[in-house]
């Protein structure tokens, strides 16, 4: 299996499936001498973990990380920092009925047919366990990029949509509800949608919303690795993603380039930005903006028909403990992402000029 690593000089290779002895991995890059505070990593996982509400799956993991390598006296040495999370709550037998079936629209059939070998337990490395590595790489990505911010938060729930402009969300409000919605009534409207959904046996998506600030202007190299394609290559790597879009994103293209223009102040600010912080794929140092779109998650409880390995038509009903809806966990994964991107860019910045 290729492409287990992400990044170009601030890199991270993670490793593990969902029902192995740990998931884990490997940042290479970071710089020496960061000041790391390890129960803001703790916090940012806690963040995804399961069972953490009654919204999300009810698997049990204290997803509690153990630095191996890299950090002495409270500080980066420079070195690989290598960390491990035990998976300490695995029910594997709740996953012998796709032993030998495909649950639809999961990874289970195109795994067989690339590899012709599939842990399926727990859905092996495509299950979205694997995001708690990347939480913890972008939870220290973060603080080196301090005082820059990345702050995401759940902008819809199936139809239900927080209409806020997200430089006017005040982001002291996510963490007060389950969802991650900080608007209490739209995020309690959210709550019972999700409810009504679990009972129901199915799942729904959402959209998370990203806003960075404090920016410097020059981030992104502007030929292939453009800083909103690699945003975009990011966010597209989360499990359930399935879409992307920065600034005024699809709903620009309905307005004419008179209105969408970014008028400059003369310090090099803009009026507006529909921009979203990036042009020509470089930061301009206005916040950046951006929408993930993740799909109702593909495990539901109701019979489906679906094919086995031998090809025969087979009923298949969900088992085990899937989340209803991904996108409260999928917060602090997007912000992680957000981060390791621009972490990245920020060393490689030094090709800008002297
Ligand atoms: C935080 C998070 C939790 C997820 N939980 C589940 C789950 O409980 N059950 C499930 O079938 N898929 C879940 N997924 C999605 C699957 O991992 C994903 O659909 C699968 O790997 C197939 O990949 P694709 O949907 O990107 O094509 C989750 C995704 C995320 C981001």
């Amino acid at each position: 299996m290729a492409g287990n690593t992400f990044g170009t000089i601030f890199k991270l290779t993670t490793f593990g499936e969902s029902h192995g002895t740990a998931i884990g991995g490997i940042i290479d890059g970071c710089p020496a001498g960061l000041e790391l505070n390890l129960q803001a990593i703790q916090k940012d996982l806690d963040r995804r973990k399961p069972g953490q509400s009654e919204i999300v799956t009810q698997r049990k993991e204290s997803d509690e990380v153990n630095f191996l390598s890299g950090i002495f006296e409270g500080k980066t040495t420079g070195t690989p920092i290598g960390f491990a999370i035990q998976n300490t709550n695995q029910k594997s037998k709740d996953y012998s009925h796709i032993q030998n079936s495909y649950r639809p629209s999961h990874a289970d059939y195109v795994y067989d047919e690339k590899y012709g070998v599939r842990d399926y337990r727990g859905g092996g490395r495509s299950s979205a366990r694997e995001t708690a590595t990347r939480v913890v790489a972008g939870a220290i990505a973060k603080q080196f990029l301090a005082p820059m911010t990345i702050n995401a938060y759940v902008s819809s729930v199936g139809s239900l949509d927080l209409k806020t402009n997200p430089s006017e969300v005040d982001l002291s409000k996510i963490e007060e509800n389950h969802v991650r919605c900080p608007d209490v009534k739209i995020a309690s409207e959210m709550e019972a949608l999700i409810k009504q959904i679990r009972k129901e046996g199915d799942t729904i998506g959402g959209v998370v919303t990203c806003i960075i600030k404090n920016l410097p202007v020059g981030l992104g190299e502007p030929v292939f690795d453009k800083l909103h394609a690699e945003l975009g290559k990011a966010m597209l790597s989360i499990n359930a993603v399935k879409g992307f879009e920065y600034g005024s994103g699809f709903k620009g293209t309905q307005i004419k380039g008179s209105e969408h223009n970014d008028l400059f102040n003369t310090d090099g600010s803009t009026k507006t930005n529909h921009s979203g912080g990036v042009q020509g794929g470089i930061s301009n140092g206005m916040n950046i903006y951006f929408n993930v779109a993740f799909k109702p998650v593909a495990t539901i409880m109701q019979n489906q028909d679906t094919i086995n390995s031998n090809r025969e038509q087979v009923e298949m009903q969900g088992k085990g403990r899937h989340d209803p809806c991904v996108v409260p966990r999928a917060v602090p994964i997007v912000e992680a992402m957000a981060a390791l991107v621009l972490a990245d860019f920020s060393l490689i910045k030094r090709t800008n000029k002297i």
